[in-house]
This record gives structure tokens, sequence and C-alpha cells, in this order.
């Protein structure tokens, strides 16, 4: 068997497809280079959407009215639920969406991550949840929510820039854990908490966190080197490196740099920050290239995302429900597919433990 299902194809799909030799992602026939360029996040979901769901196109309108609809559910957030970090507590707020199959429903789970979010980020402040404007983009109104201020378009196209890089990315771990639950025919609202719950562990959609306590650790450009041999010497992960599919660079990580870097010329990033996190990285490149020769590990797509969405606002330990606000259009379009289309996935296993029947 392949440890960790490494190269074993579990789907065929119409959605992504990740070219992990030539670090290429095409995401429905159109380039991640494509796709970045001028895209709102509504316009990648029609992408994702088209062909799942009777009546579509466009989107906004409707996305708008979804996060006014799941809004109230925020006024179900108790103190227990307060004090779970924020990816539980919203996991645990998605769960009372409800079901269905429709379009309506799954723009409701689209809407849900970025409306609770930036509920349960001011609630856990001890201040009022902002109620979505229907007339926003997705991502200005996320923004508005989050910081209590009208963004500027240069936030916004950075926001929606991350949520399209991030909205769909083959059979990763979290899209599997979709799909799985999607093929028993459980519905869309359990195949995104499945999703979700893939999603928050460090080797895959919690990383880029860390990646942040990494860059407070390693301290300055000339301590980098010398902590980040250290750690790796301790057995610890590089975060924001490596990936299970790409062998070279990920394409993801220079279309969020490219939003940092426009980020920082404009002042939204400290210029030392920036500094730090580029010596970091090529730190981080030379180190594992002479330390793990066998194996090419290079930057993936949560190192600059970390920058990004700190600039942004969002507070470190609620990046992962920012990936989530991107990565649910890719869970949802997965989920349909597989349901539409697809048979129960059911692998097998070997069994390697003691059998009743052999004596000892
Ligand atoms: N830092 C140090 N060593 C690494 C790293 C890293 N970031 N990534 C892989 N390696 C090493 C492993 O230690 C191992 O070395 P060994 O054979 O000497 O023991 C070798 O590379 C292979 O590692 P695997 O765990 O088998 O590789 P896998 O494909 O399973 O890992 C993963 C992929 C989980 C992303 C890994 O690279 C990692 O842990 N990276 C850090 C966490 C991270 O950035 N996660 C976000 C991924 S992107 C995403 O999910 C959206």
């Amino acid at each position: 068997m392949k440890s960790g299902l490494e190269d074993v194809v579990a789907a065929e799909t119409v959605l992504s497809d990740v070219d992990g030799k030539n670090g290429r992602l095409i995401v429905r026939g159109v380039s991640l280079d494509d796709l970045v360029a001028g895209s709102r996040y509504e316009d990648v979901l029609e992408l994702l959407f088209d062909g799942f769901f009777a009546g579509a196109a466009p989107l906004a309108a409707q996305l708008g009215a979804a996060r006014v609809e799941v809004f109230a559910h925020l006024a179900s957030a108790d103190a227990a639920l307060l004090r779970l970090p924020p990816v539980e507590a919203m996991r645990a707020l998605l769960a009372r969406v409800g079901d269905g199959d429709d379009l309506a429903s799954a723009l409701r789970l689209v809407a849900a991550p970025a409306v609770f979010t930036a509920g349960l980020l001011r609630l856990k402040d001890g201040r009022a949840p902002l109620a979505p404007d229907p007339a926003l983009s997705h991502a200005a109104d996320t923004l508005r929510m989050v910081t209590g201020s009208m963004p500027s378009a240069q936030q916004v196209a950075a926001l929606d820039r991350y949520l399209v890089t991030v909205a769909d990315h083959g059979l990763n771990a979290s899209t599997f854990a979709a799909r799985v639950v999607a093929s028993t025919q459980a519905g869309l609202t359990s195949s995104v908490l499945a999703a979700l719950s893939a999603l928050k562990g460090p080797l895959h959609g919690g990383a880029p966190g860390p990646v942040l306590d990494m860059l407070d650790a390693a301290g300055s450009p000339a301590s980098a080197p010398a902590w980040l041999e250290g750690a790796l010497a301790n057995g610890e992960r590089l975060m924001g490196f490596g990936h299970r599919v790409y062998r070279v660079r990920d394409p993801r990580a220079d279309a969020l740099k490219g939003a940092v870097r426009g980020l920082a010329s404009s002042g939204a990033i400290d210029p030392a920050r920036l500094a730090l996190a580029e010596a970091v990285e090529a730190a981080a490149l030379d180190l594992l290239k002479r330390k793990k020769p066998d194996r090419p590990l290079d930057t993936n797509v949560e190192f600059y995302t970390a920058l990004l969405l700190e600039a942004l606002g969002f507070p470190r330990e609620a990046f992962t429900c920012v990936f989530a606000m991107g990565r649910v259009g890719g869970w949802i379009a997965h989920a349909r597919e597989q349901a539409l289309d697809g048979r129960l996935i059911r692998p097998m296993s070997i069994y390697v433990g003691p059998r009743a029947d052999v004596a000892a």
C-alpha cells in the first residue's frame, strides 16, 4: 500500500488540476495566473458551481443575501462556544446552518465561514457582531465585518486574490474528506463540516498561524539561519515549506507574494516584516536543500498567506477560518460532483494485527 495514499488516484474531476512537476494549477480550464488577474471570489464560485446547481450566475447578490440569512445564527453563540478557538467555534455554528443540496443551501455554506468568523472575533472581544451588507462584494463585506471599517480597494483586491487562490486545489486532504462524506449521500453541510475538520490540522490549513510564530521566533534576518537550523535539528517542520504534490515551488506562493508586495508598497505591511519573511524564506530553502537533499522542499501557499492575512487585520488564530472562507467553494463543488456522479468511497485495509484462528 502507499503510505498516505501518495500518488494514488482516488477521483476524476472537472474542477482543478494540480501539476506538481511543473508547479501549475488549473481551475476549470483557467490557469491560476489568469484566475487571480482581476477575479473576485464570486467569479470563481460561478466557475466552480457551473453545471452543479440549477440556477447559478450571477451569484454576487445571492451570496450577499445568504450572508444576511446566516448572520442570525450568531445569536446562539454562548460563553462556552466563545471559549473555543475560532475555527472550532465556527465549525459548531456551521453545523446549525441546515442541510440541502440546492444552490441556496450551498451559498449559505459559502457565506457562513466569513460571517461567523467576523462575528465570533468581535464577540470574543466583547463587541457586537456587525450585520452583513449584501450590496458589498464578499471580500469587502468580510473585511468590513472583521475590522469595523470600510476596507480600501487594495485591501479588498488582496483578500479576493487570497480567496481565489485557495478556492480549489485537487484532492487535498480536506477536499478528499468532503468527497468521502458526500459519497455516502450525507449532504453538503456534513461534507463541509468534515472538510473543515481536516483543514484545521497544522499539516494542512493550520500552518499559516505557526508561520508567523516561526517569523517571531527567528527574530531578525541575521539570526534566522541559526534559529531555523536549530529548529530542524530538533526535528521540527519548517512551516510554509514542503508539499505532498508540488516538487517545485507552489504557484500559489507567488500569486500571494505579489499581493503581499502590493500591500507593502502602499505601507500596509511594515517593510521590516517583509524583509524578515524574505530572509527566513531564503534561509529555509537553503537549509532544506542541504539537510533534505532527497526530498525537493519549496515554499508552499501558507508562507505568504501568513503575511497577507496579518496585514489585512486577521488575528493569527483565525487564519484557518479565512482559508475555509475560500476553500469552501471547492469543497462544495467537489461534494456535488461526487454525490452526482460518484460511487460510495469505500477502500480496503490490510489487517496486520493478531489472528484469533492462528494458534500461538
Ligand atoms: N520542514 C522540514 N522537513 C520537512 C518539511 C518541512 N516543512 N516537509 C517535509 N519535510 C521532510 C520530512 O521530515 C521527511 O524527511 P525524512 O524523510 O528525512 O523524514 C520528508 O521531508 C518527507 O516528508 P513527508 O511528511 O513524508 O511529506 P508529506 O508529503 O507527507 O508532507 C507536508 C507534506 C505535510 C505539507 C509537509 O511538507 C509539512 O509538514 N510541511 C509543513 C507544514 C505546512 O506547511 N503545511 C501546509 C501545507 S500546504 C496546504 O496544505 C494548504
